[in-house]
């Protein structure tokens, strides 16, 4: 099983490992040895979306000497493609979409008896999808993601995801702070809350919590040390969501706050529904609460009709900002949106040209921040052994940057002191500062 795009399919993966492993499927690394390969596919992006087909390309000389193989697709291009990649890929066993995960042990066992090809992508009512949320799974990690919401209801203008993961669904909090209790109980020191817009959390719901009030919640439950979330919406960042940074002492130091352009045009066309003074109103009260706070960012460059002024406003917001990190990507036309009927003309080495500009401005903000952390000693909750080996841990810091140094192995899910050392690409190396020194 390979699985690509957000916290969403990593969520839904776990799951789906867990149905095949009860109809008595095993993990397997090595695809040569697979009785079936599934691909939990992302198609926020034209390039994320053509890996699959090349992908799916891989697996025929596989299937031609297997016969038996199963191959299936899901996750948001199955969604999207439904029937078409049956169509087109004639190896192809199984499509199942973003509400249809509960339905692949059926269809794994139909397809062993011979029965056909299938596809399930149909969207379900909102109560069956609260009943089909996914749950806990056993697992000895000390970080688990804790999904809180399905869905989106933004429709940003370039945005696929609304048209493939269907209108925005949260949880009971009851059910939440359940879980969350029973991975504390687990060994489970770090939750990430998870959903497209969190910060919108409860609000189409009567008599539902807000995601500040749940915040509290959870960060009531003993044994849990640290809670993050993502993704928040600059919109929707209330007030009462920026003082629970100053207030709740568990919540980490870091928000990723995607702003996707520094233009008030841009960000009008994109549908985004704030505006650049809005923006950098709530970044300011972020850091008024919370002064050590590091933000990260997503930006979109080359959006249909982008001027170099608008541009070169988002150049500014970032400078103005000071991004820890900025996830940047070229603007890719997506089907079904309304950004992909707007005219995009201009020329891809422009677009490029910017991208570029973009990104080796904020290699070097990000550079100046990260190198502020050598010296200093850190607290890092400890993961697990690190892929250096034995005796090399690794954990994070407040700030969500991995930290690998050396230690045991009973330092796993303790909080430690470690003095950083040198940052490398995007992690940092330290050294454990004991308590007796
Ligand atoms: N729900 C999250 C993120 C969704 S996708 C949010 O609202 O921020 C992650 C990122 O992919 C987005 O923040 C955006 O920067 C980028 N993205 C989405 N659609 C895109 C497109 N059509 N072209 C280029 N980048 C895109
Ligand atoms: Fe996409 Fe916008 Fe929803 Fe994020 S908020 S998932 S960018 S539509
Ligand atoms: Fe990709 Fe689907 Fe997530 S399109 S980013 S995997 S919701």
């Amino acid at each position: 099983m390979e699985t690509f795009g957000c916290q969403m399919n990593v969520v839904d993966s776990e799951r789906i490992a867990d149905m095949l492993t009860q109809i008595g499927y095993l993990p397997t690394a090595d695809a040569e040895q697979a009785d079936l390969v599934l691909l939990n596919t992302c198609s926020i992006r034209d390039k994320a979306e053509r890996k699959v087909y090349g992908h799916l390309g891989s697996f025929k000389p596989l299937k031609e000497k297997k016969r038996d193989l199963i191959v299936c697709v899901g996750g948001c291009v199955a969604q999207q493609e439904g029937e078409r990649l049956l169509e087109k890929v004639p190896h192809l066993d199984i499509v199942f979409g973003t509400h249809n995960l509960h339905k692949l042990p059926e269809m794994v066992r139909l397809v062993e008896q011979k029965k056909g090809r299938f596809q399930e992508t149909q969207f379900l009512d909102q109560e069956t999808r609260l009943q089909l949320f996914p749950q806990r799974r056993d697992s000895d990690a000390i970080t688990r993601f804790v999904t809180i919401m399905q869905g989106c209801d933004n429709f940003c203008s370039y945005c696929i995801v609304p048209h493939v993961r269907g209108r925005e669904i949260s949880r009971p909090s009851r059910e939440i702070v359940q879980e969350v209790i029973e991975l504390a109980a687990e060994g489970v020191r770090e939750i990430t809350l998870i959903g497209q817009n969190v910060n919108s959390y409860g609000n189409r719901v009567e008599g539902e919590i807000s995601f500040a009030q749940l915040l509290e919640l959870v960060a009531d439950i003993d044994g849990i040390e640290r809670i993050r979330f993502t993704t928040s919406h600059p919109k929707d960042i209330s007030d009462e969501l920026i003082a629970c940074f100053g207030r709740i002492e568990k919540i980490c130091h870091h928000i990723h706050l995607p702003v996707q352009s520094g233009s008030d045009r841009i960000l009008q066309q994109m549908n985004r529904g704030y505006t650049r003074p809005l923006y950098l109103d709530r970044v300011a009260k972020l850091r008024a609460v919370c002064p050590d706070i590091r933000i990260t960012t997503d930006i979109i460059v080359g959006f249909p009709g982008e001027t170099e002024d608008d541009f070169i406003e988002t150049l500014s917001l970032v400078e103005a900002v000071g991004y820890a990190d900025a996830f940047t990507f070229l603007y890719s036309a997506r089907p079904g949106t309304s950004a992909a009927d707007l005219k995009d003309d201009f020329s891809a080495d422009v677009k490029q040209r910017r991208f570029d500009r973009l990104l080796a401005l904020q290699q070097e903000n990000s550079r100046q921040i990260w190198a502020q952390d050598v010296g200093s000693v850190l607290s890092v909750l400890v993961e697990g052994e690190s892929r250096q080996g034995s005796g090399q841990l690794y954990g994070r810091t407040t700030w969500n940057r991995v930290v690998n140094f050396t230690g045991s192995d009973n330092l796993i899910g303790e909080t430690v002191s470690v003095k950083i050392i040198k940052n490398n690409r995007n992690t940092q190396l330290g050294e454990r500062v004991s308590k007796n020194n």
